[in-house]
């Protein structure tokens, strides 16, 4: 029997968040960003899922290999590119198209040894200083990859946004137009993460890149996740493991951080930063017990949270707690806890069981 932490995955939600991407940007075609194991979700069943979308994008090559490795045919774009020596050979024996944000890179391409012809997209640094090249670069760029004879069609153009969850920040729309600016005539582009897909009708470009929508989480402070008509897709559970009555003035958890108040029963959930939940999520952050709202008192230890019952007389041993996903929301505990949902779904480790529900591609619902 399995009584630890679980990580309940609902595909059903999955596939509404990606109608959703879809009626934002109908004229899109749409890389579901899967990244960093589907943003801690499970890479390959929510990619399966996933494969609804016209295309899957991932940081690296070796995650795109995985995908394909799984049997995945639909097209794949590596985010970072191919960075060193091998790895263009790879990423087209595995028909990975890749970004190329660096002068290096397109010097990897045309010293790389017989290989099938891949597809490639300029990244272009439109004011995001992270990677890509500078605009005035990209004319002889592009020139350039003309007399590379390995590449399938011209070069897409890409771009990243530093500040789309900002809506009234003017960079997103010079970002956008720069990107457009350099466009050759039938060059496609691709520009829209999730913020831009929602807020920005100019990233809505020939492909957009929604990620952490497609997880059922808000870009934005709001409107939340539930005022867009976004689904969370992780719902984060463990259990009641103890119940404890304690007295005014009794300390609780490490260091002593939070005293109780009054007599009172302390809850004692089965979860801590040793599953991912975030250590420094602070006294009063919310948890669901049995349903109903009650805050995490003291500090989060490795392995469990100790939970102000107060509010909550009829509560059991046993009885769920959900520390976010269904009924609560990842962006409220990632506010609390001074993060973003981002963080809080890629670090659930290992030892949290994921379980796959809802209409599945394959049968992998337990891995
Ligand atoms: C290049 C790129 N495109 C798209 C995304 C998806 O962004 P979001 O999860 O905010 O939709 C990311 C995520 O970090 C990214 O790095």
């Amino acid at each position: 029997m399995f009584t630890g932490p679980r990580a309940l995955i609902d595909h059903d939600a999955l596939r509404a968040n990606l109608a959703l991407v879809r009626r934002h940007a109908p004229a899109s075609r749409i890389w579901a960003v899967v990244k960093a194991d589907a943003y801690g979700h499970g890479l390959l069943e929510v990619a399966a899922t996933l494969s609804q979308a016209h295309g899957l994008a991932v940081a690296r090559v070796e995650e795109g290999v995985r995908l394909r490795e799984a049997g995945l045919g639909l097209p794949i774009l590596v985010l970072e590119g191919a960075i060193f020596p091998g790895e263009v050979e790879v990423a087209a024996r595995h028909r990975l198209e890749l970004a190329l944000h660096q002068e290096e890179q397109v010097a990897l391409l045309e010293q790389s040894r017989a290989h099938p012809p891949l597809r490639v997209w300029i990244k272009v640094d439109t004011g995001m200083h992270r990677l890509g090249v500078q605009p005035e670069a990209v004319p002889a760029l592009i020139d350039r990859l003309a007399r590379c004879s390995r590449l399938v069609g011209p070069p897409g153009l890409m771009t990243h946004l530093a500040n789309a969850d900002c809506p009234e920040d003017g960079l997103t729309l010079r970002q956008c137009e720069r990107l457009r600016a350099l466009a050759p005539p039938g060059a496609l582009l691709s520009i829209g993460n999730s913020a831009g897909i929602l807020a920005f009708p100019a990233a809505r470009t020939d492909w957009v890149r929604p990620g952490i929508m497609l997880y059922g989480s808000s870009p934005f402070a709001r409107p939340t996740a539930a005022e867009l008509g976004l689904r969370p897709v992780m719902t984060l559970q463990t259990r009641l493991i103890a119940i404890k009555p304690l007295r005014r003035g009794d300390a609780v958890g490490y260091a002593g951080t939070w005293v109780c108040p009054e007599d009172m029963a302390i809850g004692v959930a089965g979860i801590g930063y040793g599953d991912g939940y975030p250590r420094h999520a602070p006294s009063g952050t919310p948890v669901l017990v049995a349903g109903r709202r009650a805050p995490l008192v003291g500090r989060v230890s490795m392995d469990m949270i100790s939970i102000d019952l107060r509010g909550l007389p009829d509560v059991k041993l046993g009885d769920p707690v959900t520390l976010w996903g269904k009924g609560i929301s990842v962006d409220e505990i990632a506010a609390s806890a001074g993060t973003i949902s981002y963080e809080l779904l890629c670090r659930v480790t290992p030892r949290v069981r994921r379980e796959h529900l809802g209409a599945l591609p394959r049968e992998r619902r337990v891995l």
